[in-house]
């Protein structure tokens, strides 16, 4: 395991470990805490990830990462949620560090029980207690689109990454690759989160869970009819195309995720590859593949 360079403000009690806690709420950062609140409520609710549900999402979000994942690797998840790819990648690599600024952790303590190759940190991206250069990868999924100022973020998790090491990044992208219609439908749902992510908890997840059942559910298999049909092109043209593999449990979660989170931004290709260069990385490869973007970069020097 990898060492914290800075002693922890004091340690919550999750269900299986003793936390150290290094956010302080009271110091303004680049954190939104709303977001951040409304993120440990939704790994308090979805936190039953199955290995076979999460190893099938990751084929899609670990595409370009897979075969760059080596034993001797020590990796951190920033922003891990559930922590469930801290625990799919914990049996890949020598050590996990997963962190999160929020209650979130508590929910990853509880999925990471099994799992001893790995330590948790109540810490957000931009106060990291890490020293320059401590690890060989860095993880951040879905993340990053939810903190006032991305770049900033960005530079600190490569901050932690040794030269030569990496840095993968998911980010939502700006639907600059789709048409009118889509971007239509955009619009409408994007006006609903604005609403939906004030409800309070109870409602809020109420709201997305029929939005789910309502949505996401009959698009994502009337899609997934057409493409056993052979209309392919057709369906990998229908909106929420990414969940007609998806179980039900994932389309819940996901509503969640989209319509419950207050802040969330999104970019080009174009935008988050130069945020990653300016962020110091090089030799960037993005997927072409859902979900958009994901993107990993190397940061310059002597191979780990
Ligand atoms: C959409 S969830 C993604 C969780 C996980 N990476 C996954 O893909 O399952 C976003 C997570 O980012 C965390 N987060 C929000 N602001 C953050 C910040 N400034 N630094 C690190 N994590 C943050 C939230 O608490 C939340 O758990």
């Amino acid at each position: 395991m990898v060492s914290f360079s800075r002693p922890p403000i004091h340690t919550i009690q999750g269900p299986h470990r003793s936390i150290p806690v290094f956010t302080d709420p009271g110091i303004v950062s680049n954190i939104d805490h709303r977001v951040v609140k409304s993120f440990a409520e939704e790994w308090k609710a979805f936190h039953h990830f199955t290995d076979e549900e999460t190893e099938h999402i990751s084929r899609h979000y670990f595409d370009i990462l897979k075969d760059l994942l080596r034993g001797d690797m020590h990796v951190i998840d920033i922003g891990c949620g559930s922590g469930r790819w801290s625990k799919w990648i914990s049996g890949r690599v020598a050590s996990v560090t997963a962190v999160d600024p929020g209650e979130s952790i508590l929910a990853a303590d509880e999925l990471l029980a099994p799992v001893s190759n790995v330590q948790l940190a109540m810490v957000g991206a931009d106060d990291m207690p890490f020293a320059d250069h401590t690890f060989d990868l860095a993880l951040s999924v879905g993340v990053l689109h939810h903190v006032p100022d991305t770049l900033r973020a960005m530079t600190e998790c490569v901050r932690v990454v040794k030269p030569g090491g990496l840095f993968y990044i998911y980010l939502y992208y700006d639907l600059g690759n789709r048409g009118v219609t889509y971007r239509v439908l955009f619009r409408i749902a994007d006006a609903l989160r604005r609403i939906i992510s004030r409800l309070p908890r109870v409602p809020r997840h109420a709201v997305c869970t029929s939005i789910a059942l309502l949505v996401y559910y009959p698009v994502a298999r009337g899609g997934e009819l057409m493409r056993r049909a052979g209309a392919t092109r057709l369906a990998d043209r229908m909106p929420l195309c990414f969940y007609q593999e998806q179980t039900f449990y994932v389309m819940r979660n996901d509503a969640l995720d989209r319509f419950g989170t207050s802040l969330e931004q999104r970019f080009s290709r174009d935008e988050v590859r130069n945020m990653m260069e300016a962020a110091g990385l090089r030799d960037i490869t993005f997927s072409d593949g859902m979900p958009w973007w994901h993107a990993v970069g190397r940061k310059p020097g002597e191979n780990t």
